[in-house]
């Protein structure tokens, strides 16, 4: 058992390829638990306060679900109902809730608000989603394909689309696992210059391969995990069009996924959007193990919450 009790969660190149393999076993473990209905309860009395500055499903429905299983109580709190919204600090904010809570959520625009929150807060801080990064659903994508394919290293990834906090996260945990990431990105999209420059640093003592490129059909070729994400993310909606003509090419379709291996995985964090990063016979085929992907959001972020603030 790896001791993480009151790290924060920001983002996976903070944490070993053991503790990220230890998280995921756990999660597989905290699922096993509750579908055999044993209660485990280690929160008791614990509460986590959820900040959103953006829209949420998943991550609000399984960290709040999460929390109440494990025995304690979230709190959601949107951006717009506190005094955040209204420009409070974040530095008193942290402190102030740090007062009353044992860990915080957060899921904003701006990844240094996620780091700034954790420098004043004396308890937890968990990323729910930045611009930069999207740790959580990461560790849930990986249980997911552990469970599926029975290992992790070794395995390639392909992941088709924009350069955005999805590509980032799956490049950072898979270099720490040994996978091997090919992100194909159409011009301008690709994913941020320094996070490759860090999974490949990383890459070279764990032996994954991490390769950025303009060709699908390159990153897909022979690949164990076909991985797409939505061509316009929170906050720029307003370049949709202008991205829907930049992302044409980019689309994961039934003659793209023939280059892949014949059991690959198709995944995607959702919200997907059919008929543009990926066409109905894909996501919604024999392949694609979108919901598993789904709940394990709920399991792997127990095995977090656990891990941090039990
Ligand atoms: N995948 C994911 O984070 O979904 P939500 O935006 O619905 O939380
Ligand atoms: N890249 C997407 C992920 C949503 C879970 C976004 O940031 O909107």
């Amino acid at each position: 058992k790896l001791d993480l009790k009151g790290r924060d969660f920001i983002e996976l190149n903070d944490f070993t390829a053991e503790e990220i393999e230890y998280l995921i076993g756990l999660a597989v473990e905290i699922k096993r638990k509750q579908k055999n209905g044993e209660v485990y309860q280690p929160l008791k009395g614990k509460t986590l306060g959820m900040i959103f500055e953006k829209s949420s499903t998943r991550t609000r429905v399984s960290f709040e679900v999460g929390m109440y299983q494990l025995g304690g109580h979230a709190l959601f709190l949107s951006k717009n109902d506190i005094q955040l919204g209204r420009g409070e600090p974040i530095s008193d904010m942290a402190q102030v809730m740090s007062r009353y809570l044992d860990g915080i959520m957060i899921r904003t625009f701006g990844h240094n608000n996620v780091i700034d929150l954790a420098r004043y807060a004396t308890v937890p801080v968990i990323n729910g989603l930045s611009d930069l990064a999207h740790p959580c659903q990461v560790l849930a994508d990986y249980q997911t394909v552990f469970e599926k394919k029975g290992k992790l290293k070794g395995l390639k990834v392909a992941y088709i689309g924009d350069g955005n906090n999805m590509a980032h996260s799956l490049m950072i945990g898979g270099a720490k696992l040994g996978m091997h990431v090919s992100v194909a990105s159409p011009a301008g999209y690709e994913p941020d210059k320094s996070v490759v420059a860090e999974c490949q640093e990383i890459a070279k003592e764990t032996g994954s391969k991490i390769v950025v490129t303009a060709s699908p059909q390159e990153a897909v070729k022979d690949a164990d995990v076909i991985y797409t994400d939505v061509w316009a993310s929170m906050g720029f909606e307003e370049e949709q069009k202008q991205r829907e003509a930049a992302f044409a090419d980019y689309q994961v379709n039934e003659e793209l996924v023939k280059l892949a291996k014949p059991d690959y995985l198709f995944m995607h964090c959702l919200p997907a959007h059919r008929g543009e990063e990926v066409t109905a016979d894909v996501i919604d085929g024999p392949n694609s193990v979108i919901f598993d992907e789904a709940e394990n959001r709920l399991h792997a972020q127990k095995a977090l919450l656990v891990a941090l603030m039990a």
